[in-house]
């Protein structure tokens, strides 16, 4: 059986005293037994704020990581942060492909199959988001994009590799927009993931974590989570506020 994963991604949000605050209350509240043993609990952060979380976090039972990562390892790539020095700062998870870094910074399924080789290289196990615009759901290529997306990484670093990540489906039209896919819109696709994957290798199809992202909150983890696919969500904006996150990490199978 899978264990459930809960991942914060605060996004370009948060400040010195907002994060304090916040991983504060988080952790008072699973000091409380607010959260199920077989549920997992990350956050993903501003690389400028991972020494503080670092700090706050290591060795509690919340994990942590990054929204991103280089395909590099080092060298003349200003701006960049690598894995090795995301590893320097004891990261456990890096974000790949998330739609923010795909539509407006112009990564492509190259680009992110490259992130995803980079974070598993270093031993940082990458969340990889796919998901498909509005436009495409409309045109019922929900499937076809999807399968894009995870075709770029299982060329590159064979289907085993997944089991090495995580997969977070994150319909584009959901992200932001508190238009939460139902329950079974996502259970579906998660199905054709978990199928598809299932088509190369059986075992690494039955291993892998696939979460659901997209307008995720305390009223809706509950029947999200209860599908048989859903193994947990990736949290943009009510992983901001410890009471919102809470709730949500306490709605595991
Ligand atoms: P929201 O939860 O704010 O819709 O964001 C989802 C997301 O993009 C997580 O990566």
């Amino acid at each position: 059986m899978r264990n459930t994963l809960v991942a914060g991604n605060w996004k370009l949000n948060g400040s010195k005293a907002s994060i304090a605050e916040l991983l504060k209350n988080i952790l008072a509240g699973m000091a409380d037994g607010r959260v199920k043993s077989n549920t997992e609990v990350a956050v993903c952060v501003p690389y400028i704020y991972i020494h503080q979380v670092q700090e706050t976090l290591e060795g509690t039972a919340i994990a942590f990581g990054s929204e991103s990562i280089s395909e590099h390892d080092s060298g003349a790539f200003t701006g960049e942060i690598s894995g090795p020095m995301l590893k320097d700062f004891a990261c456990e998870y890096a974000i790949v492909g998330h739609s923010e870094r795909r539509t407006i910074f112009g990564e492509k399924d190259a680009d992110t199959a490259n992130k995803f080789a980079a974070a598993r290289k270093h031993g940082l196990k990458p969340i990889l988001c796919v998901g498909e615009l509005l436009e495409e759901r409309e045109q019922g290529i929900t499937e076809t994009v999807v399968a894009r997306q995870l075709d770029a990484v299982i060329d590159l670093e064979g289907v085993e590799a997944l089991t090495d990540g995580v997969i977070a489906y994150e319909p584009v039209w959901a992200i932001g927009t508190g238009m939460t896919a139902s329950p079974q819109q996502a259970q579906d696709v998660h199905a054709f993931i978990r199928g598809k994957i299932a088509a190369l290798n059986a075992d690494v199809a039955d291993k892998v974590q696939i979460l659901y992202g997209g307008s995720v909150n305390g009223g809706n983890a509950d029947e999200l989570f209860a599908m048989p696919d859903i193994d947990g969500g990736l949290i943009g904006g009510a992983a901001l506020k410890a009471e919102d996150f809470l709730a949500i990490c306490s709605a595991g199978k």
